[in-house]
């Protein structure tokens, strides 16, 4: 969603500002811009599509120096995608630029006010309303008009703030929506996440809650709510640039898949020590697991489904009952929290705005929270008392795959950590699964040899029109993700059903040729999913099964197979998703989509 890149310093500011905005494309946006402070005031070129279109503009607009400014993605919210409503906004007189991620949500009474004041609006936007309150309550000092401003605000926001009367400075401030700092040899930056800022520097700094920063060429000073010097330590990403670049791949989702052995194995090994499973960010004492009263998983997405897979491993290893909860409903359940429950909120950003809200809520309840993050330093890592790190290393690509897998390796290991806390997994079995879960990389590094096969099928079905899942318990739940992944991607219709479901209604759908993928990996439901393959043949579909190798049985039923490496029930997921994601990128570049950037989508959803 939105991406905001701000640049103060002495070099020329068009070239970081687009080199910034290039890498945060993967955020998902419809329209772009740049505000320059330039000596005859501020200067914003934007418009409607992506950055090539703004970069024409930027060629084709004459003077385009100045080495202060901002730059900004939007992803539509208040007003369709279109060359006004597209950031930075100018306040009515032009002496005030803003970039904005967010969502104003009094912005209506606030719009009222200034219109009764006189002033008058370009755009449908939330952010028109404070660029123009900006010139409305303008003190004469920028830093002190911000938050003037930002007392008026409710909702969320991170904004980047340009004053023609403040020349050489961006101020910028947050709540409830990401914004980084960043220093550099010639000046400062900011923005809304760090591969807009790995070209210039890998120490940044995160503003907390309501805080702000002022950016000149000089640095960067903080600010806490009450307008206080803060002094604020960097956190330090050990990425090269590499990371958030394509790295010889036509597309960061295929760069992504294969990375997954790797992220895989280090998002294992660090968690385990001297035949332990050992979370440094975790400090829950064994009397505290064993007072235990309800266990939520709750996230949003590609984190639900793993959450999903989190449920039944936890319940089989750990003998421990857990909900999953999608985080956009968490509140509305009125969930039964008391100090003694635990809610584990996986998000692979760290900021998606439900399950942050879903994290904070929890804690006005008491209850202990834990956070299973990607990125370092993130909102969602902030607020939860308790942190379990995904190695993933920086995910662009809008649909998730490494960052789903090491969610995976995670829920496996706090299934373990939990059965060993509560003494019900002995030195024997934590052995045994410990050695399958360290399995479980190499497993998946000789599952990328697939790609061919996949793509062979992917030839086959891509002019579908509907495909469908089916699979049992964690089969199941393996599947909500893969056929996610065929419909964020390739967006033909897709639907997993629990299979044991199909016959109650989805069964209708079936039409000859229909292709029906069945997820057959858990050897103790082999039996069942059988003749549900067997339902779904009689009705004319095809069906191309994925399960373990040596599975005999499975042959005589399905039309097509692809063989997965054994590993225990639990682990299966893990091997069953990596066929599919390829099968997905497949079909969708067969289709000719935007693999990397899917229509509508957003790769860190900071609104509700
Ligand atoms: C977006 C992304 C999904 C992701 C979901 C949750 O919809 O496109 O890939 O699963 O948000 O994001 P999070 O960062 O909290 O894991």
């Amino acid at each position: 969603m939105c991406g905001i890149v701000g640049y103060a310093g002495s070099e020329q500011a068009v070239p970081i500002l687009m080199g910034g905005l290039a890498k945060l494309e993967y955020r998902g946006y419809d329209s772009a811009g740049v505000a320059l402070q330039q000596d005859c005031g501020l200067t914003v070129i934007k418009s409607k599509g992506r950055l090539a279109e703004l970069r024409r503009q930027l060629e084709t607009a004459g003077d385009t120096r100045g080495t202060v400014g901002l730059g900004h993605t939007r992803w539509a919210t208040h007003g369709e995608p279109s060359d006004l409503n597209a950031h930075p906004h100018l306040s009515q007189d032009a002496r005030f630029a803003v970039v904005h991620n967010g969502i104003i949500e009094n912005y209506i009474e606030l719009k009222q006010m200034l219109l009764e004041k006189g002033y008058t609006f370009q755009s449908q936007t939330d952010t028109e309303v404070i660029v123009n309150l900006l010139a409305y309550y303008d003190t004469g000092d920028l830093l002190d008009t911000v938050l003037k401003v930002r007392n008026k605000l409710g909702g969320s926001y991170a904004l980047g703030v340009l004053s023609a009367a403040a020349p050489g400075q961006i101020v910028a401030v947050r709540k409830d929506s990401p914004l980084i700092v960043g220093l550099c040899k010639s000046g400062a930056l900011m923005a809304s996440d760090i591969p807009a800022l790995i070209a210039h520097t890998r120490d940044y700094y995160e503003l907390s809650e309501r805080e702000a920063a002022v950016l000149t060429k000089d640095g960067a000073r903080f600010y806490n709510v009450n307008r206080e010097p803060v002094s604020k330590t960097p956190y330090h990403v050990d990425w090269d640039i590499d990371a958030a670049s394509l790295g010889g791949y036509e597309h960061f989702m295929m760069k992504e898949i294969m990375e997954q052995p790797r992220v895989l194995r280090d998002t294992i090994s660090s968690k385990i020590h001297d035949g332990e499973v050992v979370f440094p960010d975790v400090s829950l004492t064994r009397a505290q697991v064993e007072a235990i009263d309800r266990l939520y998983i709750v996230a949003c997405g590609s984190a639900a489904h793993a959450g999903m897979v989190g449920k039944h491993v936890i319940r089989r290893v750990a003998g421990l009952s857990a909900e999953v909860e999608l985080a956009s409903e968490f509140r509305y359940q009125e969930p039964l929290l008391t100090d003694r429950s635990l809610v584990v909120i996986i998000s692979q950003s760290g900021e998606t705005a439900d399950s942050l809200a879903a994290l904070r809520y929890a804690r006005e309840k008491g209850a202990k929270t834990l956070a299973v993050v990607n990125v370092l330093g993130s909102s969602i890592a902030r607020s939860a008392e308790h942190v379990i790190y995904t190695n993933a290393g920086p995910e662009i690509a809008v649909a998730t795959t490494k960052a789903y897998s090491c969610q995976l390796a995670v829920m496996y290991l706090l299934a373990v950590y939990l059965g060993r806390a509560l003494g019900r997994l002995s030195d024997e079995d934590n052995a045994s699964l410990l050695k399958e879960l360290q399995a479980l990389p190499d497993k998946a590094d000789a599952l990328l040899g697939c790609k061919e096969t996949m793509q062979y099928y992917a030839a086959q079905y891509y002019g579908a029109k509907d495909i469908f899942l089916i699979g049992r318990n964690l089969d199941y739940a393996a599947a909500l993700e893969a056929s996610l992944k065929l419909k964020e991607i390739s967006y033909i219709h897709s639907e997993a059903y629990a299979a044991g479901e199909l016959k109650h209604g989805p069964i209708a759908l079936l039409e000859r040729g229909t292709l029906v993928v069945a997820l057959a990996a858990t050897v103790s439901m082999a039996d069942k999913l059988r003749s549900n393959i067997l339902e779904v043949k009689a009705r004319g579909a095809e069906v191309l099964a994925l399960a373990q190798e040596g599975d005999e049985k499975i042959k005589t039923v399905a039309d097509a197979l692809f063989e997965v490496p054994r590993t225990p029930d639990i682990f299966t997921p893990s091997m069953t998703i990596i066929p599919m994601q390829f099968f997905a990128y497949y079909v969708a570049a067969m289709r000719g989509m935007d693999i990397d950037k899917p229509r509508n989508l957003a790769k860190s959803v900071t609104v509700e």
